[in-house]
């Protein structure tokens, strides 16, 4: 039947067609290149680094494709219309290559491109019109970013920098030129045509150059916003220049070469007719004939003078040479919010001129009256040779601003208003004399890090003995590395909202008891090359009770013995480093460590493991051990009997236990070669686990692996009980503290709220409870007096009241103290907390244990209508006087915990 045959001419016919335009199954990718077709939006073919002989590929380049990486593959031209069937393509990078000039039409039919990335350029390519043709963007009307890359310094540039090229790029915004000539080479008038040109690059090699006023004249029309001159020279800049950049906000000059300070600060001058706002200068002098041609900047006072008029909000003054700072000049910035002084050599503020003793000067200027946001003044210091290059600050113009180190703020209680007053220890006994700061309103971010100095007593203990009180701020990361602080006597109360604190490599060596006590929000702790060993053994300092810390780095302080209880209330530590240390025993206990996933007891001098408490961990499923342990560099042996235990344990858990390659005990990434090990020794041993409790020095040395993990067991009850466990502990406390008795006088009511409550609190709750119902009622604003802590205070309070009213509200929500104050209520009988709510709450906002409570309880509603305001006091007062409910002790049973 011809009419079949036919069918089937014509189906392979269409198979065949189908294949061949490649549309029927994936596109096929060309050869040597890799594709990425799975996005929707984008089809990527990237052949860098693969030897291309020439264009077009054997296998076409897909007609989607939308990104197309070319660098590096050998090219040595791009025929004309090359690409011209790739209608969609929107990026394209041709750089690295051995093409040294352009076709006329070897970008033709490209409207949508919208990267062109031609860098690096070949070293023997000129910046002229044989190599980039007339034409040769003529059809990009798309383009909007175009990066030409370096050039050799002997490269010639083309007179008007290839206006006329450049000049139909329309809708270009950003251009990244090779190079400046030395001396008299303006821009064009095709640059007039730029008009979405907003960001500017020149990325030079180095030379000599000197800028005159008529350079940039013809970009004035562009609405360039951010201009870079990086490796360009930047000998001479005729004052004058600067003014062809009216739109200027952002401005980064790395590696010039300025002849004198005096041109510097010229220059900077000469930003007065801009809008400038990030002004960021690093390495600005250079050397010549092998030595520093400018070998120390003194910026005079009235450098800055200049550029009162402008918005300046960021300084960064990076590596300059800055021998001092006339701290006049801060005083004509009043918008900064943000200083860089890295890199320098300061060592001491000017004031008019006049030499000013030490850096501590320079901070109170600067932090008084200003609007900081982030001051770092790290790596000052005169031997440069100190600073390892990953100490040398970075840039930040391209890459925006550093970011803090820090995860989102999980704890942070912002409140509409700042000025909370909570935070401050009110009416505190705090130590005499009391030094108050007042830190920017503003300031989150300070590093004061690798300053050189003699100093090592900023709060020295034979004359300051006392407090240094901050008042409400926003200080979030403070880091003062290796400023040579040995002791610090004083206790820091304020920095309520401090989540980062690094006082590493000062070899500190005292601090007082409860120094870190006051830092309620801090993840993030750094000891790092401390000499904090001697005093944590001997007590010298509180166990660390902070419980939003997750990172605790103690590493390399001479540590030898660990009190027990010292990170016993770290119930959020995630990585403990206890590196480079002389360990020999573990006699901490770990319990409270419920959310640990790595310990690091490197380089210790841990002998063994001890196996006293091998029972525990028979009995508790050591399997779902969760954590990694390093004790590599620890002289181990795990090829005596006394090592079983210790083996059953990394064998039979999930625990991850890191060894030294040369260790008996290292498992080489499986644990079957242990656990031939393990038969072997307990053959040899003759004797079960359970009876290896020998005379062995091993168990003197107390505690082990064992107890870790037989902790783990307790841990949980623990978890389930912390509140009940924290308040007991603080009732014991203040039992056995002999002064600062909190001298709550016993009442009826506690009255737990958050400062921006404080208006109901007053007006309505104490009014009525107090002057109606003859209530005593206990606030910490009016009667908390004295003590050592807000905590004990809080407990003491709780422990003297009937009832606690939580006065509920967004912001008490949010207030960890607030969670602490309920807790500590609910420890003491779960029948003596009564929520009420001045205004509504979202339950997703409380914390588990409060939405169930409140689930389970109920909670007393306020209202504006009269009559429901007089139900209202009437609820609350039979909940406080309901005497089948006083004192009732917390039941065993009581689950609340358990979520
Ligand atoms: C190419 O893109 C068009 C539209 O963007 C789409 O309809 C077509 O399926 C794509 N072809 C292949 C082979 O992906
Ligand atoms: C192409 O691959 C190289 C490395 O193989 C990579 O560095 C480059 O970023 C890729 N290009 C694109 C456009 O993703
Ligand atoms: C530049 O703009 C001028 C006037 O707007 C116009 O006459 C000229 O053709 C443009 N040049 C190019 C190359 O587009
Ligand atoms: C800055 O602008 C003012 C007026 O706008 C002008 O008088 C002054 O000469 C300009 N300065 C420079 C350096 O161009
Ligand atoms: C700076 O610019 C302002 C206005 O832009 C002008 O009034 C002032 O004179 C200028 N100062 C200098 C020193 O050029
Ligand atoms: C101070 O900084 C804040 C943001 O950090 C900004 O909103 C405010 O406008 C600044 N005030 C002044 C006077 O520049
Ligand atoms: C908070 O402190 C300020 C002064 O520091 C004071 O004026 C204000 O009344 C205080 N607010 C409360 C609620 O105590
Ligand atoms: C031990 O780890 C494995 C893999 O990581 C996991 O599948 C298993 O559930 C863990 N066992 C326990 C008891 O957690």
């Amino acid at each position: 039947m011809p009419g079949k045959g036919y069918f089937i001419l014509y189906l392979w016919c269409l198979v065949n067609f189908i294949v061949s335009s490649g549309g029927f199954k994936a596109q096929r990718c060309p050869a040597p290149c890799h594709c990425d077709f799975t996005s929707l939006s984008q089809e990527i073919v990237n052949c860098s680094y693969s030897r291309l002989r020439a264009l077009p590929l054997e296998i076409p380049i897909p007609l989607n494709t939308t990104v197309l990486d070319l660098r590096y593959t050998g090219l040595s031209e791009i025929p004309p219309h090359a690409f011209s069937q790739l209608e969609g393509l929107k990026a394209l990078y041709v750089g690295g290559n051995n093409i040294k000039h352009f076709h006329e039409d070897s970008f033709a039919g490209l409207w949508n491109l919208e990267l062109l990335d031609l860098s690096p350029l070949h070293p023997d390519m000129h910046f002229d019109y044989e190599a980039f043709p007339t034409n040769l963007f003529r059809d990009l009307i798309s383009l909007k970013i175009l990066m030409f890359g370096r050039m050799s310094s002997s490269a010639q540039i083309q007179q008007g920098y290839l206006d006329q090229t450049l000049a139909p790029l329309h809708k270009l915004q950003q251009v990244t030129f090779p190079s400046l000539t030395d001396g008299d080479t303006p821009f064009g008038r095709g640059y007039n045509n730029l008009t979405s040109l907003k960001t500017v690059g020149f990325h030079g090699v180095g030379s000599v150059t000197n800028i005159r006023k008529h350079t940039f004249a013809m970009l004035k029309n562009c609405p360039i916003e951010r201009l870079a001159f990086i490796s360009c020279g930047l000998d001479t800049v005729e004052y004058g220049t600067l003014s062809s950049f009216p739109h200027l906000k952002v401005l980064d000059i790395e590696y010039a070469n300025f002849m004198s300070v005096t041109e510097a600060e010229k220059f900077i001058c000469d930003l007065n007719n801009t809008s400038i706002e990030v002004l960021h200068m690093y390495h600005i002098f250079g050397w010549r004939n092998w030595k520093p041609n400018v070998p120390q900047w003194i910026v005079s006072a009235n450098t800055f003078q200049c550029l009162k008029h402008t918005s300046l909000k960021t300084l960064e003054l990076i590596r300059n040479r800055i021998e001092a700072i006339d701290l006049q000049n801060f005083k004509f910035l009043p918008h900064l919010e943000y200083v860089d002084l890295s890199g320098n050599n300061l060592l001491f503020g000017l004031e008019n001129g006049i030499q000013e003793i030490g850096f501590d000067k320079i901070f109170r200027d600067l932090m008084i009256n200003t609007n900081l946001t982030l001051f770092r003044v790290d790596n000052n210091i005169y031997r440069t040779s100190l600073v390892t290059p990953q100490d040398i600050p970075s840039k930040s113009f391209w890459y925006g601003r550093p970011k803090l180190p820090l995860e989102p703020a999980k704890y942070s209680y912002v409140s509409p208003t700042p000025q909370t007053n909570r935070s401050a220890p009110h009416n505190f006994r705090l130590e005499l004399p009391i030094l108050k700061i007042n830190l920017p309103e503003n300031l989150e971010y300070v590093s004061i890090s690798w300053w050189a100095t003699d100093r090592n007593d900023y709060l020295p203990c034979d004359t300051f003995k006392g407090s240094v009180y901050f008042f409400p701020n926003k200080l979030r990361y403070l880091r003062i590395e290796d400023v040579n602080l040995k002791t610090f006597c004083a206790l820091l109360y304020g920095l309520d909202r401090l989540e980062f604190l690094d006082l590493s490599y000062n070899g500190v060596n005292f601090l007082p008891k409860p120094f870190f006590e006051n830092f309620i929000s801090l993840i993030y702790l750094y000891l790092k090359e401390n000499n904090l060993g001697p005093l944590i053994a001997e007590g010298g300092l509180h166990p660390i009770q902070l419980p939003h810390l997750e990172i605790l780095d103690l590493s390399v302080n001479k540590i030898s013995t660990i009190p027990k209880d010292f990170f016993g209330y770290l119930v959020s530590l995630k990585q403990l480093d206890l590196r480079d240390n002389r360990i020999s025993t573990l006699s901490f206990t770990m319990t409270n460590l419920l959310s640990i996933e790595y310990i690091d007891i490197s380089t210790n001098q841990l002998t063994a493991l001890a196996i006293s408490q091998l029972d525990y961990i028979m009995k508790m499923n050591a399997s779902s051990l969760d954590v990694t342990l390093n004790m590599s560099n620890n002289p181990m042996d795990c090829n005596v009997c006394d090592g079983i235990g210790f083996l059953h344990l990394i064998i039979h858990s999930n625990m991850t236990t890191i060894f030294s390659n040369d260790s008996t005990c290292y498992m080489n990434g499986s644990k079957t070669s242990l656990e031939s090990s393990l038969s072997r020794l307990e053959r040899e041993c003759d004797s079960s686990p359970h009876t290896i409790i020998s005379s062995n020095l091993w168990l003197s040395l107390g505690a082990s692996l064992g107890v870790i993990s037989a902790a783990v067991c307790g841990l949980i009850v623990a978890y389930i009980y912390r509140w009940h466990i924290k308040y007991h502990f603080f009732l014991l406390r203040r039992h056995f503290r002999k002064r600062g008795v909190i001298t709550a006088t016993p009442g009826h009511v506690y009255a737990s709220y958050d400062d921006n409550d404080y208006y109901y609190v007053t007006h309505k709750l104490l009014r009525h409870l107090e002057d109606e119902d003859q209530l005593d009622v206990i606030i910490d604003q009016r009667n908390f007096i004295g003590g050592a802590s807000l905590s004990e205070a809080i407990v003491e309070a709780v422990e003297n009241s009937r009832k606690t009213v939580l006065v509920l509200s967004e912001s008490y929500v949010l207030n960890p103290w607030c969670e602490f104050e309920f807790q500590m209520s609910l420890a003491r009988g779960y029948q003596s907390v009564i929520p009420v709510m001045f205004q509504p709450v979202p339950f997703d906002a409380m914390t588990k244990s409060l939405r169930k409570y409140i689930r389970a309880r109920g909670y007393i509603k306020w209202t504006e209508d009269p009559d429901g305001q007089r139900l209202f006091w009437k609820r609350l007062s039979n909940a406080i006087f309901d005497e089948n409910n006083i004192l009732v002790q917390p039941e065993k049973d009581d689950t609340t915990e358990l979520m």
